[in-house]
């Protein structure tokens, strides 16, 4: 039987064992998806169980994206550009690193129907997954990029990539945007929103990578603007890295939507 692991801190929250897990069933694919939780002292011995073939593929999460690059032997474009891996397996002998949130996010911004050509987005957050969320929307034709983080020094390095993106400060909100996108961890807690104003929206796209919940960010503008949250982003992040194990692209169905949002 093949293992596979997904690796984060914290880890309890993670809905991709039973993702993943869902579609070994159904392909009658003789293998299992666990998650842990590790430390940052682990990732050398976990990288060094794929060489050695125990484990066959992994994902990662918060907050190990960028550092477990330093154990990988080569990475994808989308990887390099975005210095983000959340997927990891052995390819030609060596230990590949790529990333699937830029796809997924840009799949799912299809998927909104809303056209993001010329449009102008405002990023809230600086964090592991934020570096996929610009490429991605670059991707997808959108041609001014505001971004926003209760710490500077983050958003700042993220420029350093990205140095087109424009930084403003915190909360506050551009003059004019089309779409806004929360990367932060704020809206977990069912209490916490995050502290800008934005009752004055109209018509906009608003997007919570947050998955597990519908957070204050979103329910609050539903009647005046239009909401995605992460769900679709995490399936299909999920497909493709299940594509780069097994060769082939997992069906996503409504009984696979069900077995998320349950
Ligand atoms: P990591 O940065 O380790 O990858 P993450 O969960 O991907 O972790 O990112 C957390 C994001 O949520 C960051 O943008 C973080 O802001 P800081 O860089 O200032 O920490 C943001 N975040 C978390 N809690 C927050 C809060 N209470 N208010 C504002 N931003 C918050």
């Amino acid at each position: 039987m093949k293992k596979y692991l997904v690796i984060g801190n914290p880890i309890e929250h993670s809905l991709s064992p039973k993702l993943h897990n869902y579609w070994f069933n159904l392909y009658n694919i003789d293998s299992l998806y666990k998650k842990k939780e590790v430390q940052e002292t682990d990732l050398e011995k976990i990288i060094s169980q794929v060489k050695e073939n125990k484990i066959s593929g992994i994902n990662v999460t918060v907050p190990f994206k960028k550092t477990i690059i330093k154990y990988l032997d080569t990475l994808s474009e989308v990887a390099k550009k975005t210095q983000s891996v959340n997927t990891i397996f052995m390819h030609k002998n060596k230990i590949y690193g790529h990333n699937t949130d830029c796809k997924g996010f840009e799949r799912s911004l299809i998927e909104t129907g809303f056209n993001t050509i010329g449009k102008t987005a405002f990023i809230i957050g600086a964090g592991g997954v934020t570096s996929s969320i610009i490429l991605a929307l670059e991707i997808s034709g959108v041609k001014k990029i505001y971004i926003s983080n209760r710490t500077k020094q983050k958003v700042e390095e993220i420029k350093k990539i990205f140095p087109k993106i424009e930084i403003i400060e915190w909360g506050k909100k551009p003059s004019q945007f089309d779409i806004v996108i929360n990367t932060t961890s704020v809206g977990l807690k069912e209490k916490d929103e995050i502290e800008i104003d934005f009752t004055d929206c109209n018509n906009k796209l608003f997007y919570d990578l947050i998955y597990s919940m519908k957070t204050k960010f979103l329910k609050n503008r539903e009647k005046t603007n239009y909401t995605k949250d992460g769900i679709a982003m995490f399936a299909y992040q999920a497909q493709e890295a299940f594509e780069c194990w097994e060769g082939f692209k997992p069906n996503i169905n409504e009984k696979l939507w069900e077995i998320l949002k349950n």
